[in-house]
């Protein structure tokens, strides 16, 4: 298959999430990186970019430079990469949308819900891919967990429990640290700080293995760090459209916890446990059994959760490869080959509209309030 060009918007350097997308896209030769406006600072992107291996003349100073000039380029780029502060997200994946280019967006992937809907219909009516960066959804053992439920190997599910909680922000004073600071910023971050920054990983997570949407929720939000604008604490309760019951704790105050993303599936037969800081293993226990640990990479999983195993069992397997995955599928997609699951703007909107009835449910002592966005209701 040919190669497809690939650029990139934020993501500079320093940033936390530009080297997993780099090192993602790259990874199966599939996508060379072709353009970049990778810094808020023009001069630091297009140095950067250069630094990086993009021509001169496409290592741009701002995004819509980028637009500009990549529009009518024969060579243009197959695929555009969003990865700045959430405030920009919208702006910049419209337009690139509306220029007939196929977009991967950062999470959250809009800062209020009419933006997402609006987004879900631009993708609808240009038939451009809109995936947003769930990457989590791409490990090889949460594909298999997918896969059971489906298959019913749990039965009905009564309860899942999701938590995405660190305790990387405990400390107060790192207020000035650039890279926290937009998070609890509302003009940059939206109307939820951890909710919409971690929160909405496990609620996908949850929604995605179950293979359910969330339909309504009760939240409770804390900003236990004195000056906290926006929430760094939260319990949200949530319903599925089957009525499963779903808990889940978001936190950046947790001092102990790591990468604290962890999920587990209770069914009527059978319950599995998945933490992303072991993400090779699934904990499988079948009602009246022993705990048994499923490899990824062992015989017996599903094809899906076989193809996304990118080196052999037993050795480790981390998150570049899983953001790996999603840019194999998205190169598949676009080359019009056969793809597995892409989170969507679909996911991406349900997960804006879930965080701005969390804001309203808490706002509201923990009312029951609907999670829906209004075009799927
Ligand atoms: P960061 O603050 O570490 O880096 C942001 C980068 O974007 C910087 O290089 C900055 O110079 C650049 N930038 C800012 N405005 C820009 C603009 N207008 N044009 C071009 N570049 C611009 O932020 P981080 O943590 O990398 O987060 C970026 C996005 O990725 C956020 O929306 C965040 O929620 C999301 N994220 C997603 C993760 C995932 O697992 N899917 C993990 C971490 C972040």
């Amino acid at each position: 298959m040919s190669k497809l060009n690939w650029g990139m918007i934020g993501g500079g350097e320093g940033s936390q999430i530009g080297p997993a997308h780099r090192l993602g896209a790259q990874a199966d030769g599939r996508f060379v990186m072709a353009a970049g406006a990778l810094d808020a600072d023009p001069a630091r992107g297009r140095d950067y970019a250069q630094r990086l291996g993009v021509a001169a003349d496409r290592a741009y100073g701002d995004w819509r430079e980028m637009l500009a000039a990549e529009r009518d380029r024969p060579d243009r780029i197959d695929l555009v990469t969003v990865a700045t502060p959430n405030n920009t997200h919208f702006e910049i994946t419209k337009a690139f949308l509306e220029a007939g280019f196929h977009v991967l967006c950062e999470k959250p992937m809009t800062m209020t819900v009419a933006e997402g809907e609006e987004i879900v219909r631009l993708a609808r009516d240009t038939g451009r891919i809109c995936a947003v960066n769930y990457g989590y959804s791409a490990y090889p053992m949460v594909r298999q967990m997918k896969a059971m439920v489906a298959a019913g190997e749990l039965g009905a599910i009564r309860c899942v429990v999701a938590n995405f909680s660190h305790g990387h922000h405990a400390a107060g004073d790192d207020a000035d640290n650039p890279r926290v600071r937009w998070r609890y910023d509302p003009a940059q971050a939206g109307v939820s700080g951890q909710m919409a920054d971690c929160g909405i990983h496990a609620l996908h997570l949850a929604s995605f293995i179950l293979g359910d949407e969330v339909r309504t929720l009760s939240a409770d939000f804390a900003s236990t760090v004195p000056g906290r604008v926006l929430e760094d604490d939260a319990m949200v309760n949530f319903r599925t459209e089957s009525g499963t019951v779903g808990r889940l704790w978001t936190s950046t105050i947790a001092l102990g916890r790591q990468h604290g993303l962890d999920i587990q599936v209770f069914g009527e037969k059978a319950g599995l446990r998945w933490a992303s800081e072991q993400p090779n293993q699934v904990y499988l226990h079948r009602l009246g059994g022993r705990v048994e640990i499923m490899e990824k990479g062992e015989a017996g999983l599903t094809d899906e959760a076989q193809r996304l195993s990118r080196v052999p069992i037993a050795h480790p397997e981390g998150f570049p490869l899983a953001i790996a995955n999603i840019y194999l599928d998205l190169a598949n997609r676009i080359a019009g080959a056969p793809a597995g699951h892409l989170p969507s703007a679909e996911d991406g909107l349900r997960s804006m509209a879930a965080v701005h009835a969390a804001v309203a449910s808490a706002k509201a002592d923990g009312a029951w309030v609907d999670a829906r966005p209004p075009m799927f209701r």
